[in-house]
């Protein structure tokens, strides 16, 4: 991969939400793993919920185990979230906040609020050489509390950004701005930069072109856009978008 190259995750949530919704075994999150592969993706990403809405225990531990691509497992910062990244062994865990009612994670981490707790949880996984993330809304106070309990890499939440570009709003030009100036504050306090949440195949053109962003991790759309093109399509065609934003 060239250094200016951004590395695509593919979040396989949503292959395990239509698998959820009628209790059978198929479609499976393991073979989707292997056509994110197939076709390029750089990474698996995967959200255990508490509730377990999608993703599941058993999923995790056939992902790590067949080692298919590197895993970064989102999580919620709790006890046993924490024995499960220890247990498993992740390449990366992304800590997000998490609300039982919520239809996906709203908002970034308070990282500022939770500095010790943070603390605790992240020493031991970081010991354990699993990466650390923290999925945080583009905010320097929050950019600086990262940095300073130790994460490796911050993802810029994108939702707001995504929700104003798909309703043609025009304010997402300022969040944008918001989301590039923060891109660029982290990468200069030398924290690894990642971004995601509800991009598509054209809202990423804008945050693929901000040079500081290292990783995307992408779900919903793909899984959606895999319905019309098959799932080896979808993220073929979203990392072609992601390159011509870079060009
Ligand atoms: N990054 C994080 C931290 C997330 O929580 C999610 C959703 O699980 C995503 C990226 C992917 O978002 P989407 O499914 O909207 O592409």
């Amino acid at each position: 991969m060239r250094k200016d190259e951004i590395r695509l995750g593919v979040n396989i949530d949503h292959v395990a939400t239509l698998r959820n919704v009628r209790g059978t075994n198929y479609p499976d999150p393991l073979m989707a793993a292997n056509i994110v592969k197939e076709a390029g993706g750089d990474g698996i990403t995967a959200h255990l919920r508490e509730d377990r809405r999608h993703i599941v225990d058993q999923d995790i531990s056939r992902l790590r185990h067949q080692n298919i691509l590197p895993l970064n497992l989102e999580m919620a910062v709790t006890d046993e979230m924490q024995r499960i990244a220890l247990d498993i062994l992740p390449n990366a865990i992304c800590l997000v906040p998490e609300k039982r009612e919520e239809r996906t994670t709203e908002g970034g981490l308070d990282v500022r609020k939770n500095i010790a707790g943070l603390r605790s949880f992240i020493e031991p996984v970081k010991q354990k050489k699993i990466r650390v993330s923290l999925f945080i809304e583009p905010n320097k106070k929050q950019i600086d509390a990262a940095k300073n309990i130790g994460a490796d890499i911050i993802e810029l939440h994108t939702g707001n950004f995504c929700d104003l570009y798909e309703k043609n709003d025009k304010s997402y030009m300022e969040v944008n701005k918001t989301i590039e100036e923060a891109a660029k504050y982290a990468a200069k306090l030398g924290l690894e930069v990642h971004a995601g949440h509800g991009l598509t195949t054209r809202s990423v053109r804008y945050i693929g072109k901000i040079p500081e962003i290292k990783e995307l991790n992408i779900g919903h759309a793909i899984v959606s856009d895999s319905i019309f093109m098959g799932l080896k399509g979808a993220i073929q065609i979203m990392k072609q978008k992601i390159k011509e934003s870079r060009s």
